[in-house]
C-alpha cells in the first residue's frame, strides 16, 4: 500500500498492511489478531507530523474515529468527548461555533485530535495541555483500554509520556477537553494583536472568532499548505539554553531574540537562527526550506526521506557550528 496519501510530507513509500480503525471496539480486536501481534505497528493520524524514510515493513493503523459529543458541563466549562480520528481544525471551528473558548488560538494546525496529546501541540500562546481533561488509549501488547490523566499525560513543550516512557505502547482513541464558557482571550503572542488591528477588531469586539480568524489568517501567510506543498510544519523545535549562554550570543548577535523561561533559561526561535544561517528558501532537488518559515521543511514533489533527513542534518551542523546550540527534530522519523 502507498503511504503518499498518508502523509502531508507527500513521501512515495510502501507499507505492508494498512488498516483504518473507525470503532473503539475493532482495534482490541485488531491488535490481538495472531497475523498481527508480533508485526511492527506504525500509528498515523493525519501524518502530518512524520517523516518517512523508508518502506515500513509492518502494519500501519491509520485511526479514522468520529465523534464530538458534549458529556458534561459545570458553571463555567463544557466537557468535550472526542474520537481520535476528528480532525483537528474542524474540532476547533466547531468550539468556536458553539462559543466553547480555549482552543481558538489552535485553528488551522493540521492533524488529528488522537495526535495532539503526543505533541502537546501549541500555537500562539496556547497548548493543548491548558484544555486537555483526559483521553483513553489502548496498551498495543494487551488490548486493554486505560484512561490517562492530565498528571498521566506528563506535557512539555512538545513532549508528552507517549514520545518517552511509554512510546509505542498507546493508542489514542478519544479524547476529552476542557473548554470555557467565559473566554479568556490570548492575543498576546506575534502578530495576533497587530492582525486583530489591521481586521478592525477592537478591544470591545474581541470574540473567540476574530481570534481564530487572526491565526488563521498568519498560518495562511507563513506557513504552506501541505496540499500544496508538502511539509510538516515545524520540522526543528525551539531550543533551550541558559541564560549565560544567551548573554554571550546577544555579544556577538545583539538582536538575537529569546524567551525567558520560568525555570531561568531562555527559548530561542530556531527559525530565525536558521533564517541568520542562511538557509531560508534553501532548495536542492525537490527538499527544501520555506521561504516564509525557515523552521519549515518541504518537498516540492519528489523529495526521498532521506534528502529530507540529509537537509535537515546540514542544517542542524550549520546551526551549531555558528551559535553552538543544538536543534532538534519536531518531527517523528519513521
Ligand atoms: N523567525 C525568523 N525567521 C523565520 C521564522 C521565524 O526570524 O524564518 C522568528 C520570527 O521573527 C519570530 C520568531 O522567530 O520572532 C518566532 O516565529 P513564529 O511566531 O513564526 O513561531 P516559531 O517559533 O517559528 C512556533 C511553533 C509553531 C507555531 C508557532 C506560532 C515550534 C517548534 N513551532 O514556531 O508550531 O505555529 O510557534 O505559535 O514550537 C509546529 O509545531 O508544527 C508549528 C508550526
Amino acid at each position: 500500500v502507498s503511504l503518499k496519501p498518508y502523509n502531508t510530507f507527500g513521501i512515495e513509500a510502501q507499507a505492508r498492511y494498512l488498516v483504518e480503525i473507525s470503532h473503539e471496539n475493532d482495534l482490541p480486536a485488531l491488535l490481538l489478531l495472531h497475523d498481527f501481534v508480533d508485526v511492527p505497528k506504525l500509528i498515523l493520524g493525519g501524518g502530518s507530523n512524520v517523516l518517512l524514510r523508508r518502506d515500513f515493513d509492518g502494519l500501519v493503523v491509520k485511526m479514522a474515529i468520529q465523534g464530538i459529543e458534549v458529556v458534561r458541563e459545570d458553571e463555567s466549562h463544557i466537557y468535550l468527548s472526542v474520537g481520535a480520528g476528528v480532525n483537528w481544525h474542524q474540532l476547533v471551528a466547531y468550539c468556536v461555533a458553539h462559543g466553547y473558548a480555549g482552543m481558538e488560538n489552535l485553528s488551522l494546525i493540521p492533524g488529528t485530535v488522537g495526535a495532539a496529546p503526543m505533541q502537546n501541540i501549541g500555537a500562539y500562546g496556547v497548548e493543548i495541555e491548558q484544555i486537555f481533561e483526559s483521553l483513553t488509549a489502548v496498551h498495543i501488547p494487551t488490548g486493554e483500554y486505560r484512561t490517562f490523566t492530565h498528571a498521566d499525560c506528563a506535557f512539555g513543550y512538545r513532549e508528552s509520556v507517549f514520545k518517552h516512557e511509554l512510546k509505542g505502547q498507546y493508542i489514542i482513541t478519544r479524547v476529552t477537553f476542557r473548554l470555557d464558557k467565559v473566554p479568556t482571550f490570548h492575543t498576546r503572542y506575534g502578530a495576533i494583536q497587530e492582525t486583530l488591528d489591521a481586521m478592525g477588531v477592537s478591544e470591545d469586539k474581541l470574540s473567540i472568532q476574530a481570534i481564530s480568524d487572526a491565526v488563521i489568517h498568519i498560518r495562511r501567510s507563513k506557513l504552506p499548505d501541505p496540499a500544496q506543498i508538502g511539509n510538516a510544519g515545524s520540522f526543528f523545535k525551539n531550543p533551550e539554553i541558559s541564560a549565560e549562554q544567551f548573554t554571550q550570543l546577544k555579544e556577538t548577535y545583539p538582536d538575537m531574540p529569546g524567551y525567558p523561561l520560568a525555570d531561568g533559561g531562555v527559548k530561542l526561535p530556531a527559525g530565525w537562527l536558521i533564517e541568520r544561517a542562511g538557509w531560508k528558501g534553501y532548495r536542492k532537488d525537490d527538499a527544501g526550506v520555506h521561504a516564509k518559515q525557515a523552521l519549515v521543511l518541504v518537498n516540492y514533489g519528489g523529495a526521498t526521506g532521506d534528502e529530507l533527513i540529509a537537509l535537515a542534518q546540514q542544517v542542524q551542523a550549520s546551526v551549531y557550528e555558528k551559535y553552538g546550540v543544538c536543534i532538534q527534530p519536531e518531527v517523528n522519523v519513521i
